[in-house]
């Protein structure tokens, strides 16, 4: 930084390191987030759902509200050690950014339904809805996510597969490999890649119910990472203040070294599986 002159050289050089100061302040609170991320505002999100065990309040995943009474999420959330489908009793807390406070809605969950095809090793088929004990009340501070159906044009249906397209995913989940969870939601931008450049650097198997999104070629380099799954990947319309949702937190190869990689929304047999048991 050249801001010194000769004249005021003293004044110059407080109020230099008084910047720097501050843009490094500035820069280190908005780092390390989700992976390579930034706080997302408050409320910004209505359909972030928090997924938690009843007797303990603590966080198993993410989902998103997607009707007054039905939420979704993936199938590996609420699946156990032998396959089965957990058996602990479930809550989801609604309309905070916040968790560990107490904030928020906390509602029950009365049944939980999974994609009949789901494998657990492979994640093949990772979406499962909650549905809940009593509806919520939709306001400005909880509120559902659009899913492709309710996309009236083509153009915003092909967009939100397009390799390229920039997506949005948002968590509570650690901020690297070995980091901790963020009490406070985190957001980060990434774009899609196709099935075939994403098959080239996973070594699972990334079979047409999955679609990645791509942030390790940014600066920071961006992911979801544990504790993100069944969260939504979406694409976010500012003007409209909504949400298209086009993917869920599924798994990755470590954090932000791979693509990470989420179950495709739009693929027929996952929309069927919304449709059957969520009716939209
Ligand atoms: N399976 C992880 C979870 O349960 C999500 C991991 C996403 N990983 C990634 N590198 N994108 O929270």
């Amino acid at each position: 930084m050249i801001c010194l002159k000769e004249k005021h050289k003293n004044f110059f050089s407080s109020l230099c390191l008084f910047i720097a100061l501050c843009v490094s302040s500035t820069v280190s609170a908005f780092e390390a987030k989700i992976v390579g991320g930034t706080e997302a505002a408050d409320h910004k999100y209505p359909f972030m759902v928090s997924v938690e065990y009843q007797v303990d309040n603590t966080q198993i995943c993410s989902a998103s509200l997607i009707t007054e009474k039905k939420i979704l999420t993936a199938a590996h959330c609420i699946t156990d050690d032998n396959g089965r489908i957990i058996k602990d009793k479930i809550q989801v807390r609604l309309g905070t950014n916040v968790l560990n406070d107490g904030s928020g809605t906390v509602l029950n969950v009365k049944t939980i339904s999974r994609h009949p095809l789901y494998n657990p090793y492979t994640l093949d088929y990772d979406v499962a809805i909650l549905t809940l004990k009593t509806p919520v009340t939709l306001d400005d501070n909880i509120n559902v996510i659009n899913l492709p159906k309710a996309c009236q044009s083509i153009h915003c249906l092909t967009g939100l597969v397009t390799p390229n397209t920039s997506v949005r995913a948002i968590g509570w989940g650690v901020t690297s490999v070995d980091g901790e969870g963020s009490d406070v939601l985190l957001q980060v931008d990434m774009p899609l890649i196709s099935n075939i450049d994403c098959q080239t650097t996973n070594t699972n198997e990334i079979t047409d119910r999955m679609i990645c999104a791509d942030g390790t070629h940014q600066n920071p380099v961006g992911d979801t990472c544990q504790g993100d799954s069944g969260g939504p990947l979406f694409a976010y319309i500012e003007a409209a203040r909504a949400g298209l949702q086009t993917g869920i937190v599924s798994f990755g190869e470590d954090c932000a070294t791979h693509p990470g990689v989420y179950t495709r929304i739009s693929d027929p047999s996952i929309r069927g599986f919304i449709v059957k048991y969520a009716g939209i």
